[in-house]
């Protein structure tokens, strides 16, 4: 089936929402507005708790009810939490965060920091904090977008970043020290995520601040991926960055790879950029030729494409919203109920379920509350208006509400 073009597509994703009709316990489609609610009181719950029992931490234990540094010594929680205090509409809480991270931030400091993470969570937090302000209400000043805390903030960051694409490949080591640059002995295996998975703040952060080093590394890495594929135009899992040698070979679309697809076609649609978009439908081919068995996605060896594992993760829920984003509305929506079937089987998504078993994986039973299902029945939703794909949000917050809440926030559950 052929995809839709970019800029139809661009329309068909402007659509507003079809209008909804009043709540149903009686099994019609659920109330957004009531459930806006739910997930806003569910925020709060979250938040507060953050804020009296972990700040400045970076995140909080719900169990233990205190905090501990995960991904460097950020308070990475506020970061990520400020576009969604702009979203929730309040405004002072985020203009009072954005102060103590003026205050509070720094990164010059002696911290080993993932550069995938780094990026994600707090370039790319600030950067959309940064983005939104403006709309949000948010007094800004003059300059803005092309000046601002947050984005000066980002940039900062994102500098920290830098040293680790120094490398013969041009793609990055997956591990960076804030103060020192890359430590001497550092592993050079970086999984195919950790090196794909930058051009969407890289290239906003250089067109914000006119300093194109950042666009530049992340697409020099984009394209050496591109040419590491193998013969039949798989991506493996890890790669050697000094060598460019595939070290894990298993090609699928979950864990260690997943979001370097989702930044091809975001970042196309971000940059209007028709060969990111062209790498992806390339990979899109192969995908479905050598790993997809009844609208289920298996891992397979990337040279030979004999299945290696018969898994579906829940980190590869994202799909179904890609696939909607190219427009590729009926394949998304049978991979979305296929998935959605091992959500009503356990109440949420085990992190690993074994698909011909169609039970989950030892030791991987649990649901770290992850977001991408979620995701894609947004996605889908903005698409189709189909309200199959609200039951699936109802049925969320009803599960997290009921498995996940604790006193000081939500907690991981296991699924069995
Ligand atoms: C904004 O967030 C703070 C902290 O959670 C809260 O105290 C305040 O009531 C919120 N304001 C609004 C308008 O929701
Ligand atoms: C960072 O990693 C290096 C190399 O593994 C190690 O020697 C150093 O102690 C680590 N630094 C911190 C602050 O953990
Ligand atoms: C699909 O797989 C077959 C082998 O199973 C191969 O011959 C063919 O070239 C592949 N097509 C694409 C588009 O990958």
């Amino acid at each position: 089936m052929p995809f839709r073009l970019l800029v139809p597509l661009g329309l068909l994703c402007s659509l507003p929402p079809p209008h909804l009709g009043a709540p149903g316990p009686d099994g019609s489609a659920p109330d957004p507005a009531h459930y806006r609610e739910r997930v806003k009181a569910m925020f709060y719950h979250a938040y507060d708790s953050y804020l009296e029992n972990a700040f400045p931490y970076d995140e909080l234990r719900p169990l233990t009810c205190d905090g501990h540094d995960t991904w460097g010594s950020f308070s990475l929680t506020l970061i990520d939490a400020l576009d969604t205090l702009l979203i929730l509409g309040n405004v002072s809480e985020f203009q009072r965060v954005v102060e103590v991270l003026q205050d509070n931030l720094d990164f010059d400091i002696d911290v080993n920091a993932s550069v995938f993470e780094t990026n994600i969570r707090v370039v790319g937090g600030l950067l959309s904090a940064h983005l939104l302000s403006k709309k949000a209400g948010v007094e800004v000043e003059a300059g803005w977008p092309c000046s601002g805390p947050l984005l000066r903030m980002a940039e900062e960051a994102a500098r920290k970043l830098l040293p680790a694409f120094q490398t013969p490949t041009g793609m990055p080591y997956g591990t960076v020290n804030l103060l020192h640059g890359v430590n001497p002995g550092e592993t050079p295996v970086t999984c195919t995520a950790g090196i794909g998975t930058f051009i969407v703040e890289f290239a906003t952060l250089s067109s914000l601040t006119g300093d194109p080093v950042f666009e530049d590394v992340a697409r020099v890495a984009l394209m050496r991926l591109w040419e590491s594929r193998s013969d039949i135009g798989l991506v493996g899992n890890h790669i050697d960055v000094l060598t460019g040698k595939w070290v894990a070979q298993d090609a699928g679309i979950g864990a260690g790879v997943d979001s370097y697809f989702e930044y091809l076609v975001k970042g196309a649609i971000l940059l209007q950029d028709k060969k990111l978009m062209a790498m992806f439908l390339e990979y899109n081919k192969a995908i479905r030729n050598y790993t997809r068995f009844d609208d289920w996605y298996l891992w397979v060896q990337m040279y030979k494409g004999t299945v290696s594992m018969p898994v579906f993760q829940s980190l590869e829920a994202y799909w179904p919203g890609l696939q909607s984003l190219i427009g590729d509305i009926d394949n998304a929506m049978r991979t979305f109920l296929n998935y959605y079937t091992v959500w009503k089987q356990f109440g949420g998504l085990p992190e690993f379920y074994n698909i011909p078993q169609g039970y989950t994986v030892e030791k991987r039973e649990g649901y770290p509350l992850r977001p991408e299902l979620i995701e894609s029945a947004m996605y889908l939703y903005r698409a189709t208006g189909d309200p199959t794909l609200l039951e699936l949000g109802r049925d969320a917050v009803e599960s997290i509400e009921k498995i996940s809440k604790v006193e000081c926030g939500f907690a991981t559950f296991v699924l069995t």
